[in-house]
């Protein structure tokens, strides 16, 4: 099969860059499982933009201020003016941002903004209907359950991919690839993530020679409730602290505070870490408490969290709900250009979690995440549409290294153990050089394919940790 573009992934940046794409272009989706697992489906927060064109610089700085020093500025430069256009053409097409009864646009206020910027729909489930709304309204076909395993590169140019689909092999070729397969949750024990997005893309960069960038740039999410040992985890949106919920230990003393005079509005590294601290400080259970809120207002304006929380058993907003950091969001990626552009392989295009643009810097600031799906999709796709694709003639056969072999389950798990437990919020230089033996050791036994895409991406965000020896937003090295 010879589609002129394939794109890996339907989450937001996928599903704005098949938008993007006319339908004269023979173009197909490939989805590692069912349409609805992606990071995106789960985003709760919302989509922050611009207020206006005096907000720009605004936004800009709260960005770059997160982003602690590391950011591409001109890629925050893009982000921040696009915003609006974006926010705009999604609201052209027929998406509805939440309004309030005067039927102007709701703007909430989330940690380190220093504006109500973010819009957000359906109360607590941005992405979800935002999800819903670009699959419904996505033109070219998909193929779900589908996962790429391999990419196809002939003399420096892309010509496709390998899946596995059914339990076969298969070559789909192509002449232009748009990664847009999101982060890598799912190599660490505990996360906020869809199940299925656990870096295997960023595994075959690695194999390949394509740059990652900012690999040791991995993002925790402060509040989580993580329940049954994750099996039944909520994530508790920032919008929570950003509309006044506070975080407080079992005696109902607001400690962060001591960590920074922002308190739970402080940007969410730092709130992550200290979190972190004072648990293993105090051993005192961590708290989210919605004590301010009132009721009606907490179940219209958080009506899924509200909903989930009292499945699980709480009676909120008038319970408190014990609270932990988890794995959220991989600021690092495939190293791109502003165009999407993976340097070396003619036709081959990233955006999205899956990317790295240096957009985020050192700690991306919340609800900056679906606003860069959004704008670097559109520029990745304009991009593409103007430029050449490849043009090549090797006769492609599907790889036959197994995909799985006995013991890998096993070895999966210990590697999420490893990176929760070495790679994670506070990193040692012993912790990490013990990830390392770890993983090398995993990487030189007999494993299937894909494990061994894991492997490799995490040995990557281990290797970029133990090289970046001072801290800097999400990168905490103790020693
Ligand atoms: C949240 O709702 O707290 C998540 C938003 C984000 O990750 O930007």
């Amino acid at each position: 099969m010879q589609y002129d573009v394939l794109i890996i992934g339907a989450g937001v940046a996928g599903l704005y860059a098949a938008l993007n794409i006319p339908t004269d272009k023979k173009v197909l989706l490939i989805n590692k499982t069912r349409p609805w697992e992606c990071n995106t489906y789960y985003a709760q927060g919302g989509v922050t933009t611009a207020r206006n064109d005096a907000d720009i610089p605004i936004h800009i700085k709260d960005t770059l201020d997160a982003g602690a020093g590391m950011c591409n500025e001109e890629a925050v430069r893009v982000l921040s003016e696009t915003s609006q256009s974006v926010v705009r053409d999604l609201m052209a097409r027929g998406f509805k941002f939440d309004t309030g009864e005067n039927g102007r646009l709701l703007y909430t206020k989330e940690a380190a903004h220093s504006a109500d910027r973010i819009l957000h729909a359906g109360g607590d489930a941005t992405g979800r209907h935002l999800h819903h709304f670009l699959l419904l309204n996505n033109p070219h076909p998909m193929l779900a359950n589908a996962t790429v395993i391999d990419f196809l590169i002939e003399a420096g140019q892309i010509c496709g991919v390998e899946v596995v689909y059914k339990g076969e092999r298969k070559v789909i070729l192509a002449h232009q690839v748009i990664l847009a397969s999101g982060g890598v949750g799912s190599l660490y024990r505990f996360h906020t993530n869809a199940y299925s997005i656990s870096g295997d893309i960023q595994g075959i960069c690695v194999e390949k020679g394509i740059a990652l960038d900012n690999m040791e740039m991995m993002q925790f999410h402060p509040t989580v409730y993580l329940g049954n040992q994750s099996v039944q985890k909520q994530l508790l949106s920032e919008a929570l602290r950003g509309e006044g919920a506070q975080v407080e230990d079992e005696d109902g003393y607001r400690f962060l505070f001591d960590y920074d005079p922002r308190g739970e509005l402080a940007p969410r590294d730092i709130v992550s870490r200290a979190l972190f601290d004072y648990r293993r400080k105090t051993k005192k259970q961590i708290y989210l408490s919605f004590r301010e809120f009132d009721p009606a207002y907490f179940h219209k304006r958080f009506p899924n969290i509200s909903a989930n929380l009292r499945d699980m058993g709480f009676d909120v907003p008038k319970d408190r709900v014990p609270v932990s950091p988890a794995f959220h969001y991989a600021i690092g990626g495939i190293k791109t250009d502003l165009e999407g552009h993976v340097a070396g392989v003619k036709g081959l295009y990233a955006i999205g979690e899956a990317a790295s643009t240096g957009v985020h810097g050192a700690n991306r600031l919340a609800s900056n995440s679906l606003l860069e799906g959004l704008v670097f999709a559109k520029r990745a796709t304009a991009a593409l549409l103007s430029e050449p694709g490849s043009n090549c003639s090797t006769p492609f056969a599907p790889g036959d290294e197994p995909l799985f072999v006995e013991g890998d389950k096993e070895k999966k798990e210990q590697l999420r153990r490893i990176m929760w437990k070495f790679v994670s919020i506070v990193r040692t230089t012993e912790g990490l050089q013990e990830a390392l033996a770890t993983l090398d050791a995993m990487l030189a036994s007999p494993i299937g394919r894909m494990l061994r895409l894991r492997l490799l991406t995490a040995h990557e965000i281990v290797r970029a940790a133990l090289a970046r020896e001072e801290s800097v937003g999400v990168h905490y090295r103790e020693n």
